[in-house]
């Protein structure tokens, strides 16, 4: 295997299709621990679905993803929850907070299930809130939220727990350009005071600059990566 020891999440050759479209063709990245990349390219190239691979979220068709070292498909399933929950901090495009909960509950929640007192991730839960201003929507259902609401407060859940590494795709999409770099902000300093690895996927040039890398997905296998320097003319 051609692992590099001192990467925290590595990717080689991964494929995967749903039905006829093939959404990545051999796609491999690595990532060093602490490090920030961000994942560009067209809509439609396979970020989305290079980053569900890279977090555990699917399984891809062929190809090898490991998190420091281990396999994530020689996991079961539960090992892989369990991994995702202690180890990884997820900010999806779509949809992801629990419409049952307020924001200070869906905050909450990971810390409960590693079961941390109701109190003390009710504590936690609401300084994140409070660092992505979002605090006065603590008790206040996704449903009653707006994008870019539901989206600070999924940054803060997928910080809660302090993970190795977060994974956030179009964590700014819904945003303003103000609450933009504010959510940016708080992801990039976050990110490295806990020295956790940040991977990024965006369209969104300011945010790509805020990574100290940028990888380019074209087609589903990554095309460049380095200082993004001109392409040349097709
Ligand atoms: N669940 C799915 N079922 C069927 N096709 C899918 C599914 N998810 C993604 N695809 C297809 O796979 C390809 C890659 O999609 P993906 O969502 O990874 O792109 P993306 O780069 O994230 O795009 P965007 O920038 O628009 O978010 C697209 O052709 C898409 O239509
Ligand atoms: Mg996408």
């Amino acid at each position: 295997m051609t692992d590099t020891p001192q990467s925290i999440l590595t990717a080689h050759g991964v494929h995967k299709s749903f039905g006829r479209t093939v959404a990545l063709r051999g796609a491999a990245l690595e990532v060093q621990p602490g490090e920030c990349v961000a994942i560009t390219g067209p809509s439609g190239s396979g970020k989305s679905t290079l980053l569900h691979c890279l977090a555990g979220v699917l399984m891809p068709d062929s190809g090898v993803v490991t998190f420091r070292g281990t396999r994530l498909d020689a996991l079961g399933v539960d090992e892989r929850t369990r991994l995702r929950r202690s180890s990884f901090g997820l900010v999806l495009q779509f949809g992801q907070l629990v419409p049952e909960l307020s924001a200070l509950e869906n905050v909450a929640l990971p810390l409960m299930l590693e079961g941390r007192r109701r109190p003390d991730a009710a504590a936690a839960a609401t300084q994140w809130l409070e660092r992505l201003e979002v605090a006065q929507l603590a008790h206040t259902r996704p449903t009653a939220m707006s994008g870019g609401e539901a989206q600070r407060v999924a940054i803060a859940r997928a910080l809660v727990t302090s993970p190795d590494i977060v994974f956030a795709d179009e964590p700014t999409g819904a945003l303003d350009t103000v609450t933009g770099e504010l959510a940016l902000d708080v992801l990039v300093k976050a990110t490295r005071e806990t020295e956790a690895a940040l991977v990024l996927v965006t369209h969104d040039n300011r945010v790509a600059a805020a990574a100290e890398r940028e990888v380019v997905l074209r087609d589903g296998a990554i095309e460049a990566a380095g200082d993004g320097g001109p392409g040349e003319p097709t």
